[in-house]
């Protein structure tokens, strides 16, 4: 992996939001790069011997008490650096420019003309359309500078040091509103910096095979196969570097989609051929949730039992010395990108809380990887697109989704309609690329109808289906009234049990994805 990682970009973390996705952009790019803090050591953001630097952008000014530096070893590195928008002004400052501190903010879609002058931009048209988001701006560059683009409001869009390899621009070139800002940072990865593209789905797993095989030996490895994305590709690449000494256990609850079950069977045991032991407690879960209806509640119960499930079964196997998890990167980066010491950053327990007697080390391949890079992985692996694609769906499964009575008649109603819900979506085109997460959710009402000659009385069941990038903020999603329409005509036609389909239109916030 040192090979792999070396000569990347490392990415200086200044507080944008979009600093993750500075990462992401250069990755796609097929170079490494990782965030760090901006108060990072030399020796930790160094580890990797990158070959230029990127620093972020950020809420600070940097005439503000306390605002956030430049380490004096980046600039003495004599590497590039490329500073965007809050970096951008870091670099002005530091050697010497000046930045005018405003109180306004340009926010928005801007056009900017640029000089074919630098490597950075004289490869696209001359005329380029660009995202702001910048308070302060370049007054004056240091010295070495020259401007390489120029905006209605700014005169120094972008700046350069050609000879010293040091680039600034006030725009955003990670978000996608800057078309052409996948360019830019190319030429800055490759044509400033030399960097190889050497960042591949292949690369990575050969890789992460032989590591694997090292950390484990002739040792035997423990994973909860959920059949989500992350323990599914983990899972695949663990047994791709050591085959039998591989165990999987599914547990099944109960409170999967319809078909999960078999599918895990299916894909992994019978297509992957992997040692797959497949536990059913639909009894043990239900009999536990039985007139549970608070939310919080449930989420307790499930995820005791869980754990007491999967201990029971692990204390079956002999001589396990692993459990491999599906951590990837952003689970560890918020922690670390506000911490000196990588160190520190926190693990994220998808088997946390086991007992003391089930203490293993851990075997977490994937933890260098967006998830976008997971599913590359995943494909590349062989994983087919149900698995690879598949929507995050949270661990109390159905059992959230389900409100009031949790009895397996009612969580079957659920299923049948969740599925022609996720049928047509997928029909559509929709369930990929239109919508982050889309599910039904069996409300704890019953209304009047009429089918035929016939008074009816049955469940409302309500669609959910939103947009999203993080899942911290989410917008319900604009399907076309025709697909809704299909939905509905189905979903009370073929489920017994329900008479009513609602569809919510609540963001979050106010309201949250799921409706426990
Ligand atoms: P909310 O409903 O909080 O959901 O807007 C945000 C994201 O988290 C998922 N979610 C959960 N995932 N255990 C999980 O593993 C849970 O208890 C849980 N609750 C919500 C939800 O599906 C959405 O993706």
């Amino acid at each position: 992996m040192d090979d792999l990682k070396r000569g990347g970009i490392a990415v200086i973390d200044y507080g944008s939001q979009y600093t993750q996705l500075i990462a992401r952009r250069i990755r796609e790019l097929g170079v490494y790069s990782e965030v760090f803090a901006h108060d990072g050591t030399a020796d930790h953001i160094n580890q990797h011997d990158p070959a230029g630097y990127i620093l972020s952008g950020g809420p600070n000014s940097v005439y503000e008490k306390g605002a956030p530096t430049l380490p004096r070893f980046i600039l003495d590195s004599g590497k590039p650096i490329f500073g965007i928008c809050y970096g951008m002004q870091l670099l002005t400052h530091s050697l010497g420019g000046d930045v005018a501190a405003s109180t306004e903010r340009e926010y928005g879609s801007a056009t900017i003309t640029h000089t074919p002058d630098s490597p950075l931009l004289d490869s696209l048209e001359s005329e380029l359309q660009v995202w702001m988001s910048h308070g302060d701006r370049i007054e004056q560059p240091p010295d070495g500078f020259i401007p390489l683009a120029q905006s209605e409001n700014s005169p120094y869009a972008a700046i350069g040091d050609i000879d010293n390899k040091r680039y600034g621009v006030q725009f955003h070139p990670e978000v996608s509103h800057t078309p052409q800002g996948s360019a830019i940072i190319s030429n800055f990865l490759f044509r400033v910096c030399d960097c190889d593209n050497k960042w591949t789905p292949t690369a990575f797993i050969d890789d992460s095979i032989a590591r694997i095989r090292e950390q484990v030996g002739e040792k035997q490895v423990l994973l909860a196969l959920s059949g989500g994305v992350d323990s599914a590709v983990a899972g695949t690449l663990i047994h791709r570097a050591i085959g039998e000494q591989l165990t999987c256990i599914f547990v099944n609850h109960g409170l999967l989609r319809k078909n999960e079950p078999e599918d895990v069977v299916r894909v992994f045991r019978d297509e992957q051929h992997m040692n797959l032991i497949a536990v059913n407690s639909i009894e043990t879960f239900l009999t536990a949730l039985d007139g549970v209806t608070e939310p919080e509640q449930k989420r307790k119960i499930i995820g005791k039992l869980f754990i007491d499930v999967f201990s029971e079964e692990a204390r079956k196997l002999q001589g396990i010395d692993f459990l491999a998890q599906g951590t990837i990167y952003p689970d560890v980066i918020e922690s670390a990108a506000n911490s000196k010491s990588a160190k520190t950053i926190k693990s994220h327990h998808n088997v946390g809380g086991l007992p003391d007697d089930l203490q293993f080390e851990l075997v977490e391949p994937l933890r260098d990887l967006f998830k976008d890079e997971v599913r590359k992985i995943g494909t590349a692996l062989g994983l087919p697109d149900a698995i690879v694609w598949r929507q995050p769906f949270p661990g109390p499964g159905l059992a959230i989704r389900c409100l009031g009575d949790l009895t397996w008649e009612r969580l079957e109603t659920l299923r049948a309609a969740d599925h022609i819900f996720i049928e047509e979506l997928r029909a559509g085109g929709m369930l990929r690329d239109t919508t982050a997460q889309s599910f039904a959710v069996l409300l704890p009402v019953k209304s009047v109808g009429v089918m035929g000659d016939n008074r009816t009385y049955e469940e409302v069941l309500a669609l959910r289906a939103v947009t999203t990038d993080d899942f911290m903020t989410a917008d319900w999603a604009r399907l076309p009234y025709d697909l809704l329409a299909r939905v509905s005509t189905r979903i009370v036609n073929e489920v017994s049990g329900i008479n009513r389909v609602t569809y919510d239109i609540t963001s979050k916030p106010p309201g949250t994805i799921e409706w426990e």
